[in-house]
């Protein structure tokens, strides 16, 4: 879904060779290593992983295979390339149990499979490498890929009363607007840490009638209930707010608000369907 994104917001000022899944796989090494032969390219953004955070539960190996060796591929080139590497990170590397928004600094202290292998990734690519930016995003919607957005919204046009938790906040994120930024700090963001994510803090349940208020379904029954109520398999962070910090103390340009990027969101997601 990001990579997508990021491919098409990047593409009228840089030259960009994307990569799918079956194209590149970042745990082959010789894969990898000829890719970079032939491009020599300026940077490298690398925003595959393996995101299904329940099934990361019981495919602990491949989630570390991916999400933490693969970077580690990654950066060992880059290095060998002299190439520097953006890595796209996660909001579940943290508990969620502090009280404030968290800033690029704050330990790390993941709860689930998926959060500790994203962790141990961001490790490898800054232990391999100086010339490297790890850039945490939360809450991720956009085009290409089912996402939080779309489904309420599906489920508002059926007029399905929803479940959602009470006791998550987080920040959303526009893949589109996250590309846009990402593009800003390959370009001059000094090395190191980035949250990246667009403005405003939401409780999810919140960030659920906001969209269903703004797609014209205001009227759709929403039922909170508590994290544990889920029962899903991996545990999610209560708090995910990402405090943009290092991108205020650079002076560079923060994402836009969530609503105003729901709205664009919603609007594209119409046109595709129309
Ligand atoms: N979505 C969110 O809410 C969210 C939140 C926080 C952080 N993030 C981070 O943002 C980044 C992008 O996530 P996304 O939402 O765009 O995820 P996505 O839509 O699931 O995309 C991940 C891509 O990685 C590919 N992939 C899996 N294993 C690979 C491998 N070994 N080699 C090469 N490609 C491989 C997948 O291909 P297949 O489908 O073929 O497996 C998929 O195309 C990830 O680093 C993720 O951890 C996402």
């Amino acid at each position: 879904m990001l990579a997508r994104a990021i491919a098409e917001v990047l593409v009228p000022r840089e030259q960009i060779t994307g990569a799918s899944h079956v194209e590149a796989d970042i745990t082959d090494e010789k894969q990898m290593r000829r890719i970079l032969e032939a491009e020599r390219p300026d940077a490298v953004v690398n925003a595959a992983a393996f995101t299904d955070v329940d099934a990361c539960e019981t495919q602990e190996d491949l989630a570390f295979r991916v999400n933490a060796e693969g970077p580690g591929i990654l950066a060992l080139l880059c290095r060998e390339f002299d190439i520097p590497l953006m890595h796209i990170s996660t909001d579940y590397v943290f508990d969620g149990e502090k009280a404030e928004p968290y800033v690029e600094e704050d330990e790390a202290r993941p709860l689930s499979v998926y959060g500790r292998s994203k962790l141990e990734g961001e490790r490898e690519v800054q232990r391999h490498l100086d010339r490297s930016w790890i850039v945490r995003v939360c809450g991720v919607f956009g085009p290409y890929r089912n996402n939080f957005v779309s489904l309420v919204t599906e489920l508002g046009k059926k007029g399905q009363p929803l479940r959602i938790v009470k006791d998550q906040m987080l920040a959303p994120t526009y893949t589109f607007d996250a590309a846009a930024g990402i593009g800003r700090i390959l370009r001059r963001g000094p090395y190191g840490i980035y949250h990246l994510t667009n403005q405003g803090f939401t409780a999810r349940i919140e960030f659920t009638k906001e969209i269903l208020r703004q797609a014209g379904y205001e009227n759709t029954p929403v039922l909170p209930i508590s994290s544990e109520e889920t029962k899903r398999p991996a545990p999610r962070p209560r708090n995910s707010q990402l405090e943009n910090a290092r991108l205020k103390r650079e002076k560079m340009e923060l994402l836009p608000p969530w609503q105003e990027a729901v709205g664009r969101y919603l609007k594209q997601l119409a046109a595709e369907n129309r």
